[in-house]
């Protein structure tokens, strides 16, 4: 079992120039990957078990219907999860993967060690014929360490791929297409339109476990760039953007507030009811998407959905050429 660490832990320039610059905006930014330390990672996992948030169910039970589907339709021989925390969705496709095939392996990319190494640890005992690969890195910069092209099943869960801005998505989308060859297959899922309130909800859990992962960001900024964010002086938010039709989680300061960066020699002034943006969530409709993917030169060869169209998860390949 092989894990790749990629570069130092420790913030490069351009890491720093992207948040210093996300900081100074007129609505403050932090990228949502700072959400995902241990703690935070953990709290993630602890959403995807409460009761009002459907995401993580209803993609499980799509892959409980169409894992063996997906994997006939894909051809693929190789596996590789973009996002892979836990590593639990990934199980219901190895359980589809014909018990013929002896040549396949499996690959996770996360952003958080942790989690890349626990996973692949059971995943490993648990599969003892599949070949594991582990990649700590950034989806968004680190898709030509995944491997050559060939007969792969790349899959993104979760509908992370609506924490990306439109233009962000469409950029990783190119670049994905880019390095994807003839035989390649993308599996991506994603959170459908529907009724806001259903949407807010998710993401407004009543035991706060979700306002808890909010904060968790402010922590994990602490920590990075020797920061003096004081995480209780912010209060959650969220809510669903009819316009842009995406959710928005934010952090509100329920004071005044000075925020001293010293890693980013950046200083935050904040007034009581001021807002940091931490995190988008895009909610597709099938046309909208199809349209973000031919705009990006990739073709849906079919589409998995629940009876009540909550999320879809969408198999692509590459246009031809
Ligand atoms: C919403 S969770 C989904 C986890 C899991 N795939 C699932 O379906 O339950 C997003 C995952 O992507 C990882 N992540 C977030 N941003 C990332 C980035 N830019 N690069 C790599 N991993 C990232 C997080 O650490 C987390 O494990």
């Amino acid at each position: 079992m092989d894990v790749a660490v990629g570069e130092s832990s420790r913030p490069s320039e351009a890491e720093r120039a992207a948040l210093r610059e996300s900081l100074s905006r007129a609505l403050p930014e932090i990228p949502p990957h700072y959400f995902y330390d241990d703690v935070g990672s953990e709290l993630f996992e602890r959403i995807t078990a409460l009761d009002v948030y459907y995401p993580t169910r209803t993609e499980i039970a799509i892959l409980e219907h169409w894992a063996p589907r997906i994997v006939e339709r894909s051809g693929c021989q190789h596996l590789v999860e973009l996002g892979s925390g836990a590593g639990r969705k990934i199980r219901l496709l190895l359980d589809a993967w014909p018990r013929s095939q002896d040549d396949w392996s499996c690959t996770m990319l996360d952003i958080n060690e942790l989690f890349v190494r626990q996973s692949l640890a059971r995943l490993a005992a648990d599969y003892p014929r599949c070949q594991f690969r582990g990649v700590v890195g950034n989806f968004v910069h680190d898709l030509d360490r995944l491997g050559p092209p060939g007969q792969r099943l790349i899959v993104f869960f979760a509908g992370t791929i609506g924490n990306l801005h439109p233009h962000e998505r469409q950029a990783f989308l190119q670049q994905l297409a880019a390095g994807m060859g003839a035989r390649d297959r993308f599996l991506v899922g994603i959170d459908l339109v529907k009724d806001p309130a259903r949407i807010e909800a998710a993401y407004n859990d009543p035991q706060g476990v979700t306002a808890a992962f909010n904060r968790n960001t402010l922590t994990v900024l602490n920590r990075r760039f020797q920061g003096d964010f004081d995480p209780s002086a912010f209060a959650h938010r969220a809510f669903f953007d009819t316009h842009h039709a995406w959710i928005e989680m934010r952090l509100r300061a329920l004071r005044d507030t000075s925020v001293h960066l010293r890693g980013l020699d950046l200083r935050l002034d904040m007034h009581e009811g001021s807002e940091i943006r931490t995190e988008i969530s895009c909610k597709f409709t099938r046309e909208r998407f199809v349209r973000d993917l031919a705009d990006a030169g990739l073709w849906v060869d079919d589409w998995f959905s629940d009876p009540e169209q909550q999320f879809a998860l969408v198999l692509v390949r590459r246009a031809q050429v």
